[in-house]
């Protein structure tokens, strides 16, 4: 563990539904780090939810403060953090993620991030039709994830072993 050495971040990118908050939190146990949730860090400082700031102010204003609430928390080490599917569509969020921690991407085949996302009310871009909505999000970001330092397929796999098979490379 070269990384945990230097308490560099550890960033975990990747599609909704790809366990990045649950694998996130397990990783920051194990590592004694502090584990950050975007999404719920990003809501309290709202002081609303995400279904909310998409309704209400739409995806620009989420999107700006979703990148202000990353670059903030990119000032600290010693965290895992745990991004929203979409923080990686800003250029400049890309690079403040290389620039300050090791960045994993959690990949999943569609089936199972459908499954992963069908009963949660709680991912605006995912109203109505969840499995077209994640089939076509995934076409449209299908390079968007691919500037991490590694890529780890969560498909069938267990968030344990999801660990494991991170910290391997950490
Ligand atoms: C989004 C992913 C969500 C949340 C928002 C938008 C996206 O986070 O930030 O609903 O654009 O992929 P999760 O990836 O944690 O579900």
């Amino acid at each position: 563990m070269e990384n945990a050495a230097q308490n560099r971040n550890l960033i975990l990118i990747g599609m909704m539904g790809t366990g990045k908050s649950t694998v996130g939190a397990l990783l920051a146990e194990k590592l004694g780090y502090r584990m950050v949730d975007l999404d719920v860090e990003l809501e309290r400082r709202e002081g609303r939810t995400i279904p909310d700031i998409f309704a209400n102010e739409g995806e620009d204003y989420f999107r700006d403060a979703e990148t202000a609430v990353l670059h903030k928390v990119l000032e600290d080490n010693g965290q895992v953090v745990a991004t929203g599917g979409g923080a990686v569509l800003r250029e400049g969020n890309c690079r403040a993620m290389l620039n300050n921690g090791y960045v994993v991407a959690l990949s999943a085949q569609a089936e199972s991030i459908v499954e992963r996302v069908r009963s949660s009310a709680d991912r605006p871009l995912l109203a109505g039709d969840v499995e077209g909505r994640v089939r076509k999000i995934m076409e449209e970001r299908k390079d968007a994830y691919s500037f991490a330092h590694v890529t780890i397929d969560t498909t069938g796999v267990g968030a344990g072993k999801v660990v494991e098979l991170i910290l391997a490379h950490y």
